[in-house]
């Protein structure tokens, strides 16, 4: 009978349902009310109760402008996880996490506003066994209000004193490096780095986290993975939604800060960086950050030349009629926010020397997909011949969504008398593969639990915030700063502007997925 994995992982790696034990802990979301509370941290929040993750002593206090009670507010949360959780309701898990929510009505910019939240906290807040209260305040909140609370916070002595505080900090972390440098001084005069977590929700991700897995816990590839044998990297991070309600975010931000600065940056540093030589997070952190300072800086000319903007058109996507950016709500008709980056990088070291990374994300796209394509150097004597089109034989997919799996694309033999060459793959899919009912946590359920736990791993740390700004200032700069070609140049559904595929073909290359 042949051994399949499941047999041998249930021999030798007996994996435990993984118990954490969190402290009792307050967590002051600041903007409790907004969009990202209700679709995703107040749903996060509530799943971590139902899977019994949290302690029986915590308490929720939402910070926000509107005037509400308590039961209000309970009966706004109630209707956001009916509208927003995943999986059904449960009357009994309600029951239980709605007696631990309260509600603070005041304003940001209003010192009085943080006494009445320090009066709150004062009644609600249960100290840990070690008799220290800890408090998590979650920032979501439109940047501008960030130095303003930063500032009231450290006054509001009560907020802070005696207690162990920690900050979560949403992205966009500053507009570029000056604003973010700025930022991270504001904080640092009140409070110390390993209370800041910045938070990033795609090393929240489980395939992307694996990133780190796969190339360090196996030997088999590390020794592969550099210049001798690696041609080229892509990484494609593709939406195919628009920019839905976020009109007045996004017309400020576009994809280059929206996306690149921060979730790309960070795949790319755990595809490129060295070995850390621990897990702990400054370890890893540190090896992140070498990989943004080694990124060759780019200058305008290189720009015009290897960076492609766009910004969608009308288009069918997935079937759906969809409309082009200038006419979603709260655009301005001759708006010249990119909604489509590519573009190609290279890191100036003796690993990565001369080996393009090619970036490329957008929205409106032909699909929903991120996934990394480590694309390996032919073989240097074609000895087979080969009827289909296998220019590349070996390629290493990590497909971070919407299917967790990694693939790697060969070639073999085609039965027969001939010497034909035929691709296959072998691949990992997560679903598949992997034994029992194996629960993928949300990445917000990940970095809720590491930040009442203490772990910053997965949080960016304020010297790798600065460097990721420094990669793309230039090219944020240049494109503010030269005309932007005719918008709109791609249609909704297709895979960008033309000028992107031909970035890769020009080189005698071509995008994976196209
Ligand atoms: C957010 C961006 O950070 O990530 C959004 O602000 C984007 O514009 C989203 O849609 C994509 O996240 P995910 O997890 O759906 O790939």
């Amino acid at each position: 009978m042949s051994e399949t994995a499941d047999d041998r992982a249930s021999e030798f790696c007996r994996i435990e349902r993984e118990r954490v034990t969190i402290d009792p802990f307050t967590m002051v979301i600041f903007g409790g009310t907004g969009d990202l509370s209700q679709r995703k941290l107040l749903p996060t929040l509530y799943h971590l109760c139902e899977d019994q993750h949290l302690p029986d002593d915590f308490a929720i206090i939402s910070f926000a402008s509107s005037t509400r009670t308590d039961d209000e507010f309970r009966a706004f949360v109630r209707d956001s996880l009916e509208k927003y959780s995943e999986g059904p309701f449960s009357d009994a898990c309600w029951e239980r996490f709605s007696r631990h929510l309260y509600y603070v009505s005041g304003s940001f910019e209003d010192s009085e506003s943080y006494r009445k939240l320090s009066r709150r906290l004062e009644e609600v807040a249960r100290p840990t066994s070690e008799g220290t209260k800890q408090v998590i305040y979650y920032l979501a909140v439109p940047p501008h209000f960030l130095p303003g609370i930063f500032e009231r916070l450290a006054f509001c002595s009560s907020c802070v004193l005696g207690i162990d505080s920690r900050l979560i900090i949403e992205k966009p972390f500053g507009r570029d490096r000056g604003s973010a440098a700025a930022l991270n001084r504001t904080i640092a005069r009140s409070f110390e780095e390993r209370q800041i977590y910045r938070i990033d929700h795609y090393l929240g991700k489980e395939t992307v986290q694996n990133i780190l897995f796969f190339r360090f816990a196996n030997s088999i590839y590390e020794p592969l993975w550099n210049r001798r044998y690696i041609d080229h990297v892509q990484i494609t991070v593709a939406e195919s939604l628009g920019i839905e309600n976020r009109a007045r975010f996004y017309e400020q931000a576009g994809v280059v800060r929206d996306i690149v600065q921060n979730h790309m940056l960070q795949i790319l540093a755990l595809v490129a960086m060295e070995p850390p030589s621990s897990l702990e997070a400054d370890y890893i952190r540190s090896e992140k950050v070498k990989v943004y300072q080694t990124i060759r800086p780019m200058s305008g000319e290189y720009i015009d030349e290897f960076t492609v903007r766009g910004q969608y058109g009308p288009g069918v996507v997935q079937g759906e009629d969809t409309v082009g950016y200038h006419d979603e709500a709260m655009v301005a008709k001759k708006s010249t926010t990119p909604t489509f980056f590519a573009g190609k990088f290279y890191l100036d070291n003796w690993r990565w020397a001369d080996v393009p990374f090619y970036l490329r994300t957008g929205k409106r796209l032909n699909r929903r997909i991120t996934e990394i394509s480590i694309h390996f150097k032919q073989p240097p004597l074609r000895l087979f011949s080969t009827t289909c089109d296998i220019r590349e034989p070996n390629i290493l997919v990590l497909r971070i969504q919407p299917q967790e799996e990694i693939t790697l694309h060969m070639g073999v033999k085609h039965p027969g008398m001939g010497n034909q060459l035929y691709p296959v793959n072998m691949g990992f899919n997560y679903e598949r593969d992997l034994p029992g009912d194996v629960h993928m946590p949300l990445p917000y359920e990940r970095l809720l639990i590491d930040c009442m736990k203490g772990d910053q791993t997965l949080f960016a740390r304020q010297d790798g915030i600065e460097a990721m700004w420094a990669v793309v200032d230039p090219v944020i700069e240049r494109w503010e700063n030269t005309p932007a070609p005719q918008f709109p140049n791609y249609p909704g559904g297709s895979w960008g502007p033309d000028k992107a595929q031909e970035l890769l073909q020009r080189e005698g290359r071509q995008w994976r997925i196209v």
